[in-house]
């Protein structure tokens, strides 16, 4: 596996691959990976003859009050685990490199409406760092196609939405979730549960599940986030929210929509966990 720390470099190699006619697919990633964003890797072999990872802890997609410090840094692990499913080319950009200006100061991207909600109301600001930066590095790679795990479900269909809005030429592949033995989807946020969490964190999932067989029989979508949130509440954790919302747009879901996302966040001790489940009616 190739490691390029810089554009020139980075930008010379993807030359050289088009030159060659070879299609390229990315993977953007904050690092500290795991088996959900191995996936992605994997899934983008399926896709293209070139896999690019990128590793870059956004700072522009941190609130004042989050803490991107602690971020985990696993890079030698990351690296190896990388280098098992064949990935071609590693770019870990400093954010001097990224941000030469300061990311205050930078031109940035905003896709309207779906990112003021859900994740986006608790975390103000976060979407707004997330489409540019992924709009930066798909300038920077290229790529004909970059995967994207449903995992964070929001953030794939505000991609989705900056590329058709914006017609960048990139395949947006979304890549299914890929879950803990008990259920709870894989996160670099689960690392900060205790032993004693990790038992109730599967909560939210169970819960999520429960919602999508009720939903076959009762609309009544308000009553059954209630119910809801009070199950995962008494399990420990605390609802940030839970909703029914159409599949793509995300906006909050009608009796008639027939594709439906549930969106669900919960604080689990200090970590915030996110989950979903997809219902088709
Ligand atoms: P990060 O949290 O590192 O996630 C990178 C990619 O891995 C995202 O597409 C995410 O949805 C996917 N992913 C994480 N956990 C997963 C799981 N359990 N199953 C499947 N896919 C999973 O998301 C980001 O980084 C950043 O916001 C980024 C897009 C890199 C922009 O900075």
């Amino acid at each position: 596996m190739k490691i390029i720390n810089d554009i020139q470099s980075l930008r010379q190699q993807v030359k050289e691959w088009r030159l060659q006619d070879l299609k390229i697919a990315f993977v953007p990633t904050m690092g500290n990976l795991h088996d959900g964003h191995l996936a992605l890797v994997k899934a983008a072999h399926r896709h293209a003859d070139k896999v690019i990872v990128s590793i870059f802890i956004n700072p522009m997609q941190f609130g004042l009050s989050e803490d991107i410090d602690n971020y985990p840094k696993t890079l030698e692990q990351d690296k190896n685990r990388l280098t098992d499913v064949n990935t071609d080319l590693l770019f870990i950009p400093t954010s001097d490199i990224i941000y030469p200006k300061g990311y205050t100061d930078n031109t940035f991207v905003e896709v309207p409406n779906i990112s003021d909600l859900y994740c986006g109301k608790s975390r103000p600001g976060h979407f707004r760092g997330v489409a540019t930066v992924v709009c930066k590095l798909f300038n920077l790679v290229q790529p004909d196609v970059a995967c994207f795990g449903s995992k964070d479900y929001q953030q794939l269909q505000i991609i989705q939405t900056m590329v058709d809005d914006l017609s960048m030429p990139v395949e947006i592949i979304p890549v299914e979730i890929i879950r803990e033995e008990s259920g709870l989807a894989m996160s670099s946020r689960n690392g900060y549960l205790t032993s004693e969490q990790r038992d109730d964190a599967p909560i939210l999932y169970q819960t999520l599940q429960w919602l999508s067989e009720q939903v076959k029989t009762n609309n009544d979508y308000l009553q059954l986030c209630q119910l809801a949130t009070d199950k995962i509440n008494q399990a420990g954790l605390t609802t940030d929210y839970i909703d029914f919302c159409h599949a793509y747009t995300l906006a909050p879901a009608t009796t008639d929509d027939k594709e439906l996302v549930i969106l669900a966040s919960a604080f689990c001790g200090k970590a915030r966990l996110i989950d979903n489940i997809q219902v088709n009616l």
